[in-house]
């Protein structure tokens, strides 16, 4: 066999083979069949010693050669390799900088807790201080010391959660009156956010659970007018600076005189529409003076004090802020419509 022959055949062999490689491993399987341990080339430059000692010379120059080329032909290969390989993976992992981000969708307060707070602030502003009570409420203090007479029909099983031992799931924040005035001397002014619970059969304006915020201001003179100023302050601050406001005689057993609040329509202004059923006036909360038996049960002199007190559904004042008619509406959290509340 001719050494030179079989040598320049590898050669072009081995050429052509590297520059169909595809990967590093395509130019690593070449090399090893070329140039390995074993390789075409390496076991013919083991034939070297059975040429002739005057060609031995110049045929193993050409095969070594021969081997370098292949040698810097695979690194070439694998070095362009290596380059599309990076230029591949940079153009997968760029970023497109004008693609528009995700939206982070920011929550918010819920509606109802939105205008509690919104109450709430009004108050602070007139100087009320806000504060709390249990809503496992003692029955004494639901009822009895806010002048319940025994027989009236809000103690009824029918409308109560009794929690037995002489606690109910308070009916009303009013019980709050009166472990606030319990604890601390006149003057009182103080509102009371919290949830309240009745036996009541859900419907449009119904929840066996809903939120109240109670008011009260107890000093040396406050007067009817006092009630009705610091009302028509709130009415305006919440429904806005045209509200008219009236009071409409009723009845609590814990205040006397006792009046609801009615505010001007929303809707109409007070011309008559659907929503205020044409009588242009909304109902909004119930008030009065403190009795003086609310007094007498928490201590207080009542020939020296006088007082006044409110009570307001919170997730009233929300649906008709917010036009809402199903009082459901609030809880069922329904996103598409807390959103565009
Ligand atoms: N507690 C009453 C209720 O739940 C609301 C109320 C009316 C509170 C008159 C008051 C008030 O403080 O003076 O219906």
């Amino acid at each position: 066999m001719d050494l030179q022959s079989e040598a320049a055949r590898i050669r072009e062999a081995a050429a052509k083979a590297i520059k169909t490689c595809k990967s590093i491993d395509d130019v690593d399987a070449v090399r090893v069949k070329y140039i390995g341990r074993r390789g075409e080339l390496t076991l013919l430059l083991r034939k070297l010693g059975e040429v002739s000692p005057g060609q031995r010379k110049e045929v193993g120059k050409m095969l070594n050669a021969i081997k370098d080329e292949i040698s810097s032909l695979l690194a070439e290969r694998r070095k362009e390799i290596e380059t599309a390989l990076k230029d591949e993976t940079l153009r997968k992992e760029t970023i497109d900088v004008t693609l528009p981000g995700r939206r982070v969708r920011i929550g918010k307060l819920h509606p109802t807790l939105r205008i509690l707070n919104e109450i709430i602030d009004v108050f602070v502003g007139l100087g009320f201080t806000a504060v709390e009570g249990p809503e496992i409420e003692t029955e004494y203090n639901n009822f009895d010391a806010l002048n319940f007479p025994p027989w009236h029909p809000s103690r009824d099983d029918f409308d109560s959660f009794y929690v037995g031992d002489g606690y109910v799931l308070r009916t009303h924040t009013s019980p709050a009156q009166v472990r606030v005035m319990k604890s601390q001397e006149p003057p009182v002014r103080v509102v009371v956010p919290g949830r309240c619970y009745r036996r009541d059969t859900p419907d449009a304006s119904h929840l066996m659970s809903f939120f109240q915020i109670e008011g009260l201001y107890v000093d040396h003179d406050v007067s009817l007018a006092d009630l009705k100023g610091t009302l028509a302050i709130f009415a305006r601050e919440i429904f806005g600076p045209e509200t008219k406001i009236r009071f409409r005689p009723h009845y609590f057993p814990f205040t006397e005189p006792s009046a609801e609040l009615d505010i001007s329509c929303l809707v109409c202004g007070g011309a008559g529409c659907r929503l205020c059923k044409q009588s242009g006036w909304l109902e909004v909360l119930g008030c009065g003076m403190v009795h003086p038996n609310v007094f007498k049960h928490v201590g207080y002199d009542h020939k020296a004090v006088t007082g006044f007190a409110f009570g307001l559904g919170v997730e009233r004042i929300a649906m008709l802020k917010y036009g809402i008619s199903d009082i459901r509406t609030l809880y069922e959290n329904d996103l598409k419509i807390l959103n565009s509340l």
